[in-house]
């Protein structure tokens, strides 16, 4: 595990480099032969079919089961490939489907190019595992690894060449419903995440079998959207698109993703499918990335609504020039680009440079060499135990228990029955969360299941939905309160269903839905110890559930072994060690709230009135950033950085000591922090620079040694420079603060 964080740290580390002093070594456009194939391809290809390459559209309707529509639409489908027009689907699953796809364009087209198949594999094939929010809140890379793999040996073997993520788009506003996808607010855990998650996808050898492409999205800044609003205006400044959210993309980059995809959003103005400055001249020029970029869903063609195109031929000039090499679900390229080539007004060299880019990761994922997939590996690997085990070991590294008044976790042996209350108790598919790919509601342990196959037949467990997820019904409270007196303690199910998060499902409140939150406090006034056990897809406002229920527990939405590993917590056969990846606001009206936020000039004082804070709520975050419980504890000691006094081409090695003061093991995330005093711009009065997670036995002390590059700590100045400037740092890890300094 510390080797993973280690790495991921260090790549993330060396992120902050200048730009300009940066350039990743290229990784797709270093075969002299694969370049001469390529070479010969455009010279034979008519702009038609290089355009075509450069299209991807959705492949699943020649898969229904309509024998007479299926027909029509396969041989439309099927001619469209042997045609030439058509480089890439999306949607399109199976190995004999994929396989029979494959063979009109690799055995029956003029050129033989093989497709290249797209998915949304984001948390999971058919092997779900938590959104990645929660995969997030494990802190563990080396286990996001684990779980990325896996959902692409599963997607592999169905016929998936390349997966849509990760998604590593930072937001700082849980009403947008696409938090749920991301790593949260922080670009260091979110570039670590990014990288475990390229690593896991792409693997050891992307020409293997059980490898997919792995695509970076969405690029850049669309977690950033003004009142959280999916889709909605980004207008940030320039020092935050480049400080926070290119980070992660940067990281992506420098794991060696095959792609990218270009975001719906604008950027200052410019849409992130058109914007040349991130496309080519960050991307390509100063990263030297030379995999290719595709578009979101139509999002060449929307920079009409954008007010940025004229009309489709405008829209896909500007895409292609800009730098997005294939055009996702919108045909402009393949439409519009042609008269533009014939009057002049696009170079065909530009064509014929995207078609380079997108056949050299053709190329390097082996489609080429064997682009069809074995149909007998799939029954071996789909849902396998192996995976389900994981599953499970990653949903339970994913809980956050955010309270625990009285030890009222774990149950107690002497608890004999059990009411579980609430709408999400018995879901089988809110578990799942969005973009589940193909995996089953009906596969998922519910969180009553769970519970009731780990209590076991001396202890009786009874359910009440009570009230619903959303709506005003909660006609089934009586019952609650009946089972709930008759029970010895009560598990309360809340929170949000599945398409409460997810593409085009923000939220403009984030607190409990329906009469969740009257439910609680029903629950709670029956003076039976209570756990509150929480779903989501989002941080939740839950002020009044974090101050009156003993025992609180944030399941996020936990995937197909959500039962199970909840129910490995309740019960104390795992250890929680989940810490958030996202602040938790007091209320909506908090956001934006995150830790690495300016300090101001009048920073909150509890007695000042004229100080940055709210005259109705604290001004303090729910639960912070980095935060999370265990059922033991750690005291940390000694800590130390070598040298105290460091250049800007340096490196600081942070030492401290972590005791586990308590009876039992656990794992705890040591977290470093770092507040640069003086700026020639202000700086966050608190931001992660590194952090190790670390299994500790009771009364074990263990000593982390965290190593942290001063070009780390740098940032770009008010004229966009990257600078690493001289001064006081002051630095934290768990309670122990120390301070350094970096000289000229
Ligand atoms: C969607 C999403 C994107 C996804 C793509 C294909 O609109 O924005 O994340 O990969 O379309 O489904």
């Amino acid at each position: 595990m510390a080797l993973a964080a280690i790495l991921a740290a260090l790549a993330v580390a060396q992120l902050a480099v200048a730009p300009a002093a940066f350039a990743e070594a290229p990784r797709f456009s270093r075969e002299p032969a694969v370049e001469q194939r390529i070479d010969a391809l455009i010279q034979a290809m008519t702009l038609e079919e290089k355009l075509g390459q450069l299209t991807q559209q959705w492949g699943s309707e020649a898969q229904d089961v309509n024998p007479v529509v299926t027909q029509t639409k396969r041989d439309d489908l099927l001619g469209l490939i042997r045609a030439g027009k058509v480089g890439s689907l999306l949607g399109a699953h199976g190995a004999e489907y994929t396989n029979m796809l494959q063979k009109a364009a690799f055995e029956e087209s003029r050129h033989k190019i093989p497709i290249i198949l797209g998915n949304d594999v984001i948390h999971g094939y058919r092997t779900i595992f938590p959104i990645p929010l929660g995969g997030a809140a494990t802190w563990d890379p080396q286990l996001i690894e684990q779980e990325s793999r896996v959902a692409a040996i599963e997607a592999a073997a169905c016929g998936t060449h390349w997966t849509f993520a990760p998604m590593v788009d930072i937001c700082r506003d849980p009403r947008w419903g696409r938090v749920a996808e991301g790593a949260g607010e922080d670009p260091v855990l979110g570039a670590a995440m990014a990288v475990a998650r390229v690593r896991g996808f792409q693997g050891r050898d992307l020409k293997a079998a059980d490898s997919v492409v792995a695509c970076a999205k969405h690029y850049v800044a669309y977690g950033a959207p003004e009142g959280g609003r999916d889709y909605n205006t980004v207008d940030i400044s320039m020092q935050t698109l480049h400080d926070v959210h290119l980070p992660p993309f940067q990281a992506a980059v420098r794991a060696g993703v095959g792609t990218l995809m270009s975001s719906f959003n604008e950027i200052n103005g410019v849409p992130g499918s058109g914007s040349r400055y991130t496309l080519t001249t960050v991307l390509r020029e100063r990263w030297g990335f030379d995999g290719f970029v595709v578009s979101d869903w139509s999002s060449v063609t929307e920079m009409i609504a954008h007010g940025y195109a004229a009309d489709q031929a405008d829209a896909g000039l500007k895409s292609l020039t800009a730098g997005v090499d294939m055009e996702m679900s919108s045909f402009s390229y393949r439409d519009q680009l042609p008269a533009l080539v014939q009057a002049g007004k696009l170079d065909e060299k530009v064509v014929d440079e995207a078609l380079r880019r997108v056949l050299r990761v053709k190329f390097a994922a082996g489609l080429f060499d064997d682009p069809y997939t074995d149909p007998a590996i799939a029954e071996k690997v789909v849902l396998c135990a192996e995976h389900r085990k994981l599953a499970r070991e990653v949903a339970r590294s994913s809980l956050v228990l955010l309270r625990n008044e009285g030890g009222v976790l774990p149950i107690s042996p002497e608890i004999k029955s059990i009411a579980v209350i609430g709408p999400l108790a018995d879901s089988k598919r809110d578990p799942l969360g969005t973009w589940a790919a193909v995996g089953k509601a009906d596969e998922v342990v519910t969180v009553l299941e769970g519970i009731r196959a780990r209590a076991g037949d001396g202890v009786t467990v009874r359910h009440v939905a009570a009230c619903d997820v959303r709506g005003s019904d909660a006609t089934g409270i009586p019952e609650a309160i009946t089972v709930a007196y008759d029970s010895d303690m009560i598990v309360l199910v809340l929170g949000e269903s599945e398409d409460m998060s997810g593409e085009g499902h923000s939220r403009s409140v984030i607190e409990l839905p329906g009469q969740q939150a009257d439910l609680a406090r029903v629950m709670q006034a029956t003076g039976k110890p209570v756990v509150a056990v929480l779903l989501a897809g989002r941080p939740l406002a839950i002020p009044w559930v974090a101050e009156n229920i003993p025992g609180v527990l944030f399941a996020w939405h936990p995937g197909v072994e959500c039962g199970n590993a909840i129910a490995d917590v309740l019960f104390g056969d795992f250890n929680p060690c989940g810490k958030l990846p996202i602040t938790f606001p007091r209320a909506t009206g908090q956001i934006p709230t995150y830790m690495a936020h300016k300090n101001t000039g009048r920073p909150p004082l509890e007695k000042e009135r004229y100080t940055s804070k709210y005259i109705d709520v604290s001004w303090t975050p729910q639960f912070p950033f980095g935060y999370g419980l265990s059922y033991t504890s750690f005291a940390y000691r000694n800590l130390s950085v070598s040298p105290r006094e460091l250049k800007a081409d340096g490196t600081l090695t942070v030492t401290v000591e972590v005791a586990n003061t308590g009876a039992r093991a656990g794992a705890e995330v040591v977290q470093c922090y770092v507040r640069d005093l003086v700026g020639s711009v202000t700086r966050p009065v608190r931001q992660l620079v590194a952090f190790e997670k670390v299994q500790i036995a009771p009364g074990e002390t263990k000593t982390v040694t965290l190593s942290i590059s001063a070009q780390s700590l740098g940032f770009h100045n008010w004229d966009m420079k990257y600078v690493v400037e001289p001064g006081e740092f002051k630095f934290w890890v768990g309670d122990q603060e120390g301070t350094f300094e970096i000289s000229e």
